[in-house]
């Protein structure tokens, strides 16, 4: 590691149900009379091998049902913020997914304040600030994620904003541009996944339909240069996820990942672990992952964990103590 590392960093693309590691997987079933998921862990984790994200989805969702209670919900949260605090996280801007865990009938307030327990006394028992972002399942219904909006809004001050996940391709985000305006009109914040394995009209289509600040992942758009002219030119930050990419077969290796082309353009990029109990790391292992097979410049890694700070639903005099706090400023 180098001097200096971890760098401050926030992470903006990471979903806590993503954070489940096998052995809490097993722990939780065991506790909530739950039959085991596999003989043993090793047995699981032998299956945490992917071919295209669907493939990923359909354990990602599995291996969730064994979150039932209030307390499931807290100590995911907890065990990812003992983690995050090890790579140097200082600001998390996390996802959730309500919708598989309403269907297996957990209540929202289950799901909302078992997190609370966690992420409501972040900064002092982790030294991590948090928020939270509802994500909308995009293989669902519309009416399910409009639904589920309206239950998430009772509880507002807990969330800052909206978010669209899961299968992409057939799933374009035109369809959920009320679902959004709702959203924004609630004063929410709006991201999207767009541009991982679905194509760049699909980031368009996050932009102009939906509204969002934020891409996550968006690697799709440096095949289309005037998407990237656009991205540019608004500065919109994209929350890249280069482990998650191989993992899922975006590329095929990481010396393939378009990161220093996105650089290069002038993109606002952030670095980000998405799942990292699947993709083989946390969101440092991905810092040090693009500097060893990338060769990422320690003058770019600083642009990146800068540019994480850059990009977060932060008030400003709490973005600028953060820049000013890792040093990241000139
Ligand atoms: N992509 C889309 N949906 C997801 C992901 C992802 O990487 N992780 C969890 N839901
Ligand atoms: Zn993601």
């Amino acid at each position: 590691m180098s001097a200096g590392r971890p760098l401050p960093k926030a992470e903006l693309h990471v979903h806590i149900e993503g954070t489940l590691e096998p052995e809490l997987v097993f722990a939780m079933a065991a506790r909530n009379g739950l039959p085991p998921p596999a003989p043993d862990v090793a047995t699981l984790r032998q299956r945490y091998s992917f071919t295209s994200l669907q493939s990923f989805l359909d354990l990602y969702y599995a291996n969730m049902t064994v979150l039932r209670t209030e307390l499931d919900f807290t100590d995911l949260a907890d065990a990812y913020l003992a983690r995050a605090g090890n790579d140097g996280v200082r600001h998390a801007e996390i996802f959730f997914d309500p919708q598989p865990h309403l269907e297996r009938g957990v209540p929202m307030s289950v799901v909302m304040d078992g997190l609370w327990s966690s992420l409501g006394s972040s900064a002092e028992r982790f030294g991590i600030t948090t928020s939270l972002i509802m994500c909308i399942v995009r293989d669902r219904p519309v009416a399910d994620a409009m639904r589920t909006l309206e239950l998430a809004l009772g509880y507002r001050e807990r969330i800052v904003g909206i978010g669209l996940d899961s299968a992409e391709v057939g799933y374009p985000p035109s369809q959920f541009a009320e679902v959004f305006a709702a959203a924004r009109a609630a004063g929410l914040h709006c991201v999207a996944h767009a541009g991982e394995e679905g194509p760049p009209g699909y980031v368009w289509q996050a932009l102009d339909l939906l509204g969002v600040e934020r891409v996550d992942h968006g690697v799709r758009c440096t095949e289309d240069v005037s998407l990237v002219a656009r991205l540019v030119a608004d500065q919109v930050p994209l929350t890249v996820c280069p482990m998650s990419n191989v993992k899922l077969g975006v590329f095929a290796s990481l010396r393939d990942h378009v990161l220093p082309e996105m650089l290069d353009a002038g993109l606002l990029v952030t670095v980000n672990s998405d799942d990292p109990a699947y993709f083989g790391g946390y969101v440092e292992d991905n810092f040090a992952a693009i500097e060893r097979e990338l060769e990422v410049s320690e003058v770019d890694l600083k642009r990146l964990a800068e540019n994480s700070f850059r990009a977060a639903f932060l008030a400003d005099d709490q973005r600028n103590a953060y820049l000013a706090a890792g040093s990241l400023n000139p």
